[in-house]
């Protein structure tokens, strides 16, 4: 059977893939930027941040681009003043909701989040802080898993489960009541099925997972090797 090929456009520029890709996937092929924060290559896609939303002519809604699949004639817009403004709120709504202190930090200037506060110009919350108390799990040996400073991504449970095989993360409650729990919500350092290998301490895109011992801004995220440990997989499945 032959891939099927499609054209659209996004912002104009006329493009094309296989059916099966993403918009989001279509737009790094073409190097046409669009932000994401729960994404990441390697990983699968999750679709819960919003900040991916694009325009699609013809559709009331928008789309979230690492979601969703292109099709035929589809015309694509990445940055509108109404996508702006959504994203902006995004930023906002995530920093209202947990405790983010990025001058005490460990991941000060290192921070996914705090990037995209900085390139949408959010220097100030128009929503109320929630100043949630969440406690802080440093029972682990070598990692701290820091709920003040999630944002529910779930990279972490993704790479956990699908990179490692481990599945020790997951989540628990809804809403804004989620965390993020070790096994069947124990403390980290007691979980009997973490094999410590740190993949979830840097696919965080924040300070919420980090390694002991760090101090303000010193915690440095290693992504790059996650091609790596994905063409491994696939190459050992074959
Ligand atoms: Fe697409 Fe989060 S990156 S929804």
């Amino acid at each position: 059977m032959t891939a099927q090929i499609v054209t659209l456009t996004i912002n104009g520029l006329h493009v094309s893939g296989l059916a099966s890709e993403t918009i989001l996937q279509i737009a790094r092929e073409n190097d046409i930027y669009i932000p994401t924060l729960c994404y990441l290559e390697g990983l699968s896609a999750h679709g819960s941040c919003r900040l991916c939303m694009v325009e699609i002519a013809g559709q009331a809604k928008l789309q979230p681009s690492c979601v969703t699949r292109i099709q035929e004639g589809m015309a694509v817009t990445t940055h509108t003043e109404q996508l702006l403004h959504y994203r902006r709120n995004i930023i906002e709504l995530l920093f209202s909701e947990r405790n983010h202190v990025c001058s005490v930090c460990v991941s000060n200037g290192h921070c996914e989040l705090q990037d995209l506060a900085r390139e949408h110009e959010v220097d100030h919350v128009n929503f109320t802080y929630l100043y949630p108390s969440l406690p802080v799990d440093a029972s682990h040996s070598r990692f701290v898993l820091d709920h003040n400073r999630c944002i529910l991504c779930t990279r972490c449970v993704r790479v956990c489960g699908e990179i490692e095989g481990a599945h020790t993360w997951d989540v628990k409650n809804r809403g804004i009541q989620s965390l993020i729990i070790a096994d069947f919500d124990t403390p980290w350092g007691v979980s009997e099925t973490c094999t410590s290998c740190g993949k979830c301490v840097h696919v965080c895109p924040t300070g919420a997972l980090t390694e002991k011992g760090k101090s303000v801004a010193e915690m440095l995220k290693k992504r790059p090797s996650l091609p790596y440990l994905v063409l491994n997989r696939t190459m050992e499945r074959r």
